[in-house]
């Protein structure tokens, strides 16, 4: 079994310490840093925006993964970009043109996500899946850190893990929200790829001890 990369979610981060915080993860196996941007539109809550997605990068030794919770994400992409983004995921439920949202991502040479909200069947992307380099499924409901798990998550992860193979694609299988070291073996075992952990991580006594608990599962 592969080890899955680690991202994790500054959300769950001391904002006033934001740069001790981002050399922490610096130091860890963490892979990615996942970085969530909310607009209070597209979900319930507002996070942070562009300026603070640069500082991070400023003092970030490793990819920005950044999850656009957001309308019109074409609007912002150029924009997250420039702030450092190695990888940009727009969601399903946002995005009527889909296609042409992962096209403007990957024309910048980074990578290309697609998110899905609990309730969106991951068959909806098997006409594109070749094009998307990540699909994120969100095992709770976007807008909070903190929440807990939805079990349904292992079968969509398994459904769409079959998609990707019969597409013969490459596309990484990211979860993102309630992730732990209770869930994330039978996750891997599943088929995904990278796990996000937000509060798992940063609430933890030890935070580069737990990524290494998480890699290592
Ligand atoms: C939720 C965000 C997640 C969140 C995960 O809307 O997309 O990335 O930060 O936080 P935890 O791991 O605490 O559920
Ligand atoms: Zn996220």
């Amino acid at each position: 079994m592969n080890k899955p990369f680690i991202a994790p979610s500054v959300l769950a981060a001391d904002f006033a310490n934001i740069q001790s915080e981002v050399e922490m993860l610096n130091e860890s196996v963490a892979d990615w840093i996942h970085v969530d941007i909310m607009d209070g539109r597209f979900v319930p809550n507002i996070s942070f925006g562009i300026p603070v997605a640069e500082a991070i990068n400023r003092h970030a030794k490793k990819p920005l993964d950044v999850h656009l919770m957001i309308e019109q994400p074409e609007n912002y992409v150029d924009q997250f970009y420039k702030a450092g983004a190695a990888s940009i995921t727009v969601h399903y439920e946002a995005c009527p043109h889909l296609h042409r949202n992962i096209q403007q991502i990957k024309e910048l040479g980074i990578k290309a996500g697609v998110a899905l909200n609990p309730h969106t069947n991951v068959q909806l992307l098997e006409d594109i899946i070749s094009e998307i380099d990540i699909v994120l499924i969100m095992s709770v409901n976007p807008g909070f850190g903190g929440q807990k798990f939805i079990e349904n998550t292992y079968k969509k992860v398994k459904q769409l893990k079959e998609i990707i193979i019969d597409a013969g694609a490459d596309t990484l299988i990211e979860i993102d929200g309630g992730v732990n070291e209770g869930n994330a073996r039978k996750l891997i075992n599943s088929g995904a790829d990278v796990l996000v952990a937000g509060s798992f991580v940063f609430k933890s006594e030890d935070p580069k001890g737990t990524i290494l608990d998480l890699k290592n599962v």
